[in-house]
């Protein structure tokens, strides 16, 4: 069975003003989700320097359990491409709800926020 990158409970904080979940609380969520793989590879510091494709699908809600999967889709000379998927969990359900996704791209970097390369 494939591990989530991280599991977490959507917060009253992380609520628009219309009381559904920030779409910005998602993407961070999905950033940290994908750059956990991607420094693991890396084996340093990563930076975040696109996210493409990025897909609202359905609504979060307050009190969901959000779950993001990531998959390495490439490996370049200072880049890593990771695939994020997240679903949720409501709170009456146990069915999974694919809810958004999105490409994200980390850069490695140096102490000097320089770009380095991927170790082989
Ligand atoms: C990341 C950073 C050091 C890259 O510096 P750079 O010299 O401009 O880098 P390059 O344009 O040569 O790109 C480096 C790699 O990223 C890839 N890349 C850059 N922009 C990209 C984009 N928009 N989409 C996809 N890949 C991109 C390049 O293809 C290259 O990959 P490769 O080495 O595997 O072939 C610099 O852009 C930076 O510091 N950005 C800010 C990062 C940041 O603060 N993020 C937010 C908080 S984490």
């Amino acid at each position: 069975m494939i591990e989530p990158s991280i599991r977490i409970v959507a917060m009253p904080k992380d609520a628009n003003p219309d009381g559904d979940v920030f779409g910005g609380w998602i993407l961070s969520m999905m950033d940290i989700a994908g750059a956990i793989p991607a420094r693991k590879i890396a084996k340093t510091r990563v930076v975040t320097v696109a996210m493409d494709n990025v897909q609202f699908h359905m609504p979060i809600f307050i009190g969901d359990c959000l779950e993001c999967y990531s998959h390495i889709e490439k490996i370049g000379t200072t880049s890593i491409t990771v695939r994020v998927e997240a679903f949720v969990e409501r709170r009456e359900s146990e069915e999974k709800i694919k809810v958004t996704e999105g490409r994200l791209v980390y850069v490695a970097i140096d102490k000097d926020r320089r770009k380095v390369p991927i170790p082989k």
